[in-house]
């Protein structure tokens, strides 16, 4: 079995997504993957992108979409389920004899409970008296979803979430990471079934193995950062002018991963080695670690054995 995965795509904020999509699609035939992850925050939910849903259906293998925090910048949860076709934010689907659990951690918590994230409420509840909100947030009664999911001894698992569930910098990470963690852990004490976590989100690199699982947070296909909100929504025209984007850092390459699994359930993870496009983190004096992790531009490859 045989998957890509990426992430962070931001299709509308860069200008040259068109050709990182082509660039995507043509790793996926090359590699003639079983099916396609996203990891989130692909694009805004438009009827003009819906020309990349498109894409994904006639390339003619299963496609499964994350929803990242920054779909649901401008739609709300129920309009962007509807842009990517999706029943549920959170879901799984099953290949041979491995289990993948999409995790949506696109939750506030407050005092007063727990709600969806979308960027208009979350502004509207940071402005109100609340001393502490958890954000993002994996809910209860996903949680024992997910404990449920994971239960039966026939098969492995691997979990996908759009944000990291070891990342504690910066509130980035998933707040009650370490609950979802002992969860997994917890399953593992019986027999070792959860190999996998992925995530998006961090636009880094990084691998760690915690208590016997591997976490490992891909890269953007697209971008290291961005600070100044004017340059949302740029055209072509403007990066014509602009060529450096002074306050984005791009990947040259569309950095993704194509996974293998094989019959003993051994898994391999294929990076890529990449470059920067424009300007490297040290000309601009940033160190090669932001958001808490390596924003190297690679993908990390990674061989996990199943019987470790
Ligand atoms: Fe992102
Ligand atoms: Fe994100």
């Amino acid at each position: 079995m045989k998957f890509a995965v990426f992430t962070d795509l931001h299709y509308d904020i860069i200008y040259d997504s068109e050709r990182r999509l082509n660039e995507l699609f043509d790793s996926f035939k090359k590699e003639a993957v079983d099916f396609i992850v996203d990891l989130g925050d692909l694009c805004h939910s438009t009827d003009k992108n819906k020309d990349i849903i498109n894409r994904f259906k006639e390339f003619g293998v299963p496609y499964y979409f994350n929803i990242g925090n920054h779909n649901t910048d401008y739609q709300s949860v129920d309009d962007v389920l509807k842009f990517y076709e999706l029943n549920n934010s959170y879901y799984s689907f099953v290949y041979d004899n491995f289990k993948f659990i999409v995790l949506d951690a696109n939750y506030i918590k407050t005092p007063d409970g727990v709600e969806a994230y979308y960027r208009k409420n979350h502004f509207d509840i940071e402005n109100t008296a609340y001393k502490e909100i958890l954000h993002p947030y994996l809910p209860k009664s996903e949680l024992e979803w997910l404990e449920n999911e994971i239960r039966n001894d026939k098969y492995y698992y691997i979990i996908f979430s759009h944000q990291s569930l070891t990342n504690g910098f910066m509130n980035r990470g998933v707040s009650n990471r370490e609950e979802v963690r002992k969860l997994l852990e917890k399953r593992n004490e019986r027999s070792k079934k959860v190999l996998l976590c992925m995530n998006g989100h961090d636009h880094g690199d990084d691998v760690k193995l915690i208590n016997g699982i591997y976490y490992y947070t891909l890269n953007s296909a697209s971008y290291i950062w961005q600070c100044i909100k004017e340059t949302y929504n740029y055209s072509d025209e403007i990066h014509a002018k602009y060529p450096y984007l002074k306050d984005m850092i791009l990947y040259e390459e569309a950095l993704h991963a194509i996974v293998t699994i094989d019959e003993n359930a051994n898994i391999s993870i294929k990076g890529i080695d990449g470059s920067y496009q424009n300007i490297e983190p040290e000309n601009i004096g940033m160190p090669n670690i932001w958001n808490g992790i390596s924003i190297k531009p690679k993908t990390s490859s990674l061989i996990i054995k199943s019987c470790n």
